[in-house]
């Protein structure tokens, strides 16, 4: 069997001039844990070619979702952001990944550290009944420049509450919190800085992060990774160290040189 299986695209939206989103038709052979990525991509000259994509739907959902970004000269984005309906995509048979639930030891709260398409994962893991169950509270930081990149603010805010099957848990367990670095918004400035001074937590009525009752998955630029190990490190958290061994954190690069 080949590596990829040939998926074709269903819909495709774009959220501004550099952030699109795109769904297509799942090999139902596909298994997943929510958090995982796939390498996905398109057939330039005979060849794949093709990069790591974190799957933004969840495990259980009978189509595949991605969140892009559109890279000026990107090999792959700069094609892949012309993608319509019916079109052809590759999409590797061996999903990976340590943003996974079992990897964090359990806790109170747990929380979602993204900037810019490091939302991706956090999009199929919102969905996850699992993480309900595990934790009291779930906290969602997506971190952008422009309000323009706050995608899927309205799905977060409205759909997903109103899930039938989820929404009560939602309701009563995740938080949204959205940041803008570059423009105004209510909430303003890096997460880390946030953090820091105390403001994200306050904002949302809970204790500063604290290891013993708290956990974390981050997904973001490697300089938001850095400067987010630093602190939780400094607090006293525990990265898991390799995928099948938990910790008090995870982390995972969001996939941008494309
Ligand atoms: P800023 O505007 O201050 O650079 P990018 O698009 O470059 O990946 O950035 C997405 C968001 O992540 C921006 O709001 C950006 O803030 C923020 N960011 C960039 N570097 C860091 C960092 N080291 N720690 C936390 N947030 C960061």
């Amino acid at each position: 069997m080949s590596k990829f299986a040939h998926e074709t695209v269903l819909t495709v939206r774009h959220w501004n001039d550099s952030l699109f989103s795109f769904t297509t038709t799942r090999d139902e052979s596909l298994r997943f844990e929510n958090g995982q990525f796939v390498m996905i991509g398109l057939e330039v000259d005979d060849k794949p070619l093709v990069r790591a994509y974190s799957i933004a739907s969840a495990n259980y959902e009978e189509n595949l979702e991605f969140f892009s970004i559109k890279v000026p000269n990107g090999p792959l984005t700069s094609r892949l952001q012309h993608l319509k309906e019916g079109d052809k995509l590759l999409v590797s048979r061996k999903p990976t990944g340590t943003l996974v639930l079992s990897d964090l030891k359990p806790g109170k709260n747990l929380y979602y550290l993204s900037t810019g398409t490091g939302l991706a994962p956090f999009m199929s893991l919102i969905k996850d009944p699992e993480a309900y169950e595990r934790f009291d509270k779930i906290i969602l930081v997506h971190g952008v420049r422009t309000v323009s990149e706050l995608a899927y603010a309205e799905y977060i805010q409205h759909d997903l509450p109103n899930n039938e099957y989820f929404g009560d848990m939602v309701k009563d367990k995740l938080i949204y919190y959205p940041t803008v670095t570059r423009e105004p918004f209510r909430n303003q400035g890096r997460l880390t800085d946030l953090f820091e001074s105390g403001k994200l937590t306050d904002d949302i009525g809970l204790p500063p992060l604290n290891p013993e009752t708290d956990r974390a998955m981050l997904c973001g630029s490697p300089a938001m990774l850095e400067d987010t190990c630093k602190m939780l490190d400094a607090r006293g958290f525990q990265v898991s160290p390799r995928i099948g061994t938990p910790g008090d954190y995870v982390i995972e690069r969001a996939f941008v040189e494309k």
